[in-house]
C-alpha cells in the first residue's frame, strides 16, 4: 500500500453521532415529574478529523447535553456514538473507559473545574494518574503547563493565585496533558474578559495545530465562531436544524430558526448576545419553529437544512 492509499484509508470522520436521543424527567417546582424534556432529539452529526465544528443555539437547546453524550459522560436513551470508527455505545462499560482519555472537555467556569486546594501542577497531574497510568505524570503535566504558558515556580501555586485567563489555561493544560484527539469546548471563553478571550482563542488554535486536535466548540459569540470554526451546526430544541461551512451559514442562512438566531447573536458584546439568547428561550416558541419532523436535506455542497 502506498502512503497515499494509507492516508485515504483513514476515515475523515473522527466522532460520529447517529440518531442520538437524550431525555430528562421534567419536574415541577415541588420536584414532581411532569413529563420529559427531549434535550437531544435524534441528532446525526459527523465531526471531521482536525476540524473545529461550532455548535450554536439558544440557551436550553441541548448543546451541552449533546457534547456530554458524545463524550460518554451521559448515556443516550437511544442512538450511537462512534469514535475513530468504534461504536462506543456498543462497548461494555469497562472498555469504554479506554476512550475517556481520547475525549476531553473544557468548561466555561475554570474556577469550579479546578480543585482549589491543589496546585496547578497537582490539578493537571490528577487525571493522568487515572487515564494514563504508567506515564511520567509529573513530566507530562509540566510539559502541558508550559504549552499553555505557565512555567517555573508558578506551577506550584493554587488556582486562587491566578487570574481568570490563567486558570482557564490550567484547565486547558489538564485537558491536553492526557493527549486527547477530541475536545469539547463548552463556552470556554464566556467567563473571561474580552481582552483575555482573544489570547485564549489563539492558544486553542495553536494547540489544535500542534497536537492535531478536533474541536466541538459550543459558543454564543458569533465573532469567535466566525474566526475559528470550519463548519457550524445550529441547534434548536434538541435538533440540528442547519449545518454547513461557517461562512455560508452566516452569509446565507437557510432555516428560519438560523436567521432568527443570527439576528439575536449579531451584537459585538458576547454578554449581551447571551442575555438576548436567554430572552428568546424564555419566550414561547414562535409557531414557525415548532412541530418539526423531517430530515437534513443538502441544499448546497456540504450545507444541510432541516426540511
Ligand atoms: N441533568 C439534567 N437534568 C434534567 N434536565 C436537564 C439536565 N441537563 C440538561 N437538562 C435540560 O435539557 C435541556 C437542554 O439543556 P442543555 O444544558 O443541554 O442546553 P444548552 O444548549 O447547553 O444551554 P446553555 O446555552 O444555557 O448552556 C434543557 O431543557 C435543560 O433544562
Ligand atoms: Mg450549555
Amino acid at each position: 500500500m502506498s502512503a497515499t492509499d494509507a492516508s485515504a484509508a483513514v476515515s475523515s470522520t473522527l466522532v460520529e453521532a447517529r440518531g442520538v436521543v437524550k431525555t430528562y424527567p421534567l419536574r415541577n417546582a415541588w420536584g414532581r415529574t411532569r413529563g420529559t424534556v427531549r434535550a437531544v432529539d435524534g441528532v446525526d452529526l459527523a465531526i471531521r478529523r482536525g476540524e473545529t465544528l461550532a455548535l450554536v443555539g439558544e440557551s436550553g437547546s441541548g448543546k451541552s447535553t449533546l457534547g456530554r453524550c458524545l463524550l460518554q459522560m451521559e448515556e443516550p436513551d437511544s442512538g450511537t456514538v462512534a469514535y475513530d470508527g468504534v461504536d462506543l455505545t456498543a462497548l461494555p462499560r469497562a472498555r469504554r473507559a479506554d476512550y475517556h482519555r481520547s475525549m476531553q472537555i473544557i468548561f466555561q467556569d475554570p474556577f469550579s473545574s479546578l480543585n482549589p486546594h491543589r496546585t496547578a501542577l497537582q490539578n493537571v497531574m490528577e487525571p493522568l494518574a487515572v487515564l494514563a497510568p504508567g506515564a511520567d505524570a509529573r513530566a507530562r503535566a509540566v510539559e502541558a503547563l508550559a504549552a499553555v504558558g505557565i512555567e517555573g515556580d508558578a506551577v506550584h501555586r493554587r488556582p486562587r493565585a491566578f487570574s481568570g485567563g490563567q486558570r482557564q489555561r490550567i484547565v486547558i493544560a489538564r485537558a491536553i496533558a492526557v493527549r486527547p484527539g477530541f475536545v469539547v469546548c463548552d463556552e470556554p471563553l464566556s467567563a473571561l474578559d474580552m481582552s483575555i478571550q482573544a489570547q485564549v482563542t489563539d492558544l486553542l488554535l495553536t494547540l489544535q495545530r500542534e497536537l492535531d486536535l478536533t474541536y466541538l466548540f459550543i459558543s454564543h459569540d458569533l465573532s469567535v465562531v466566525r474566526q475559528i470554526a470550519t463548519r457550524t451546526a445550529v441547534m434548536n430544541r434538541g435538533r440540528i436544524v442547519e449545518l454547513g461551512p461557517t461562512a455560508e451559514v452566516f452569509a446565507s442562512p437557510q432555516h428560519a430558526y438560523t436567521r432568527h438566531l443570527l439576528d439575536a447573536m449579531l451584537t459585538a458584546d458576547p454578554a449581551e448576545a447571551r442575555r438576548r439568547l436567554e430572552r428568546i428561550s424564555a419566550r414561547p416558541e414562535p409557531a414557525a419553529f415548532e412541530a418539526e419532523g423531517g430530515a437534513l436535506a443538502e441544499v448546497a455542497p456540504g450545507h444541510f437544512v432541516l426540511r
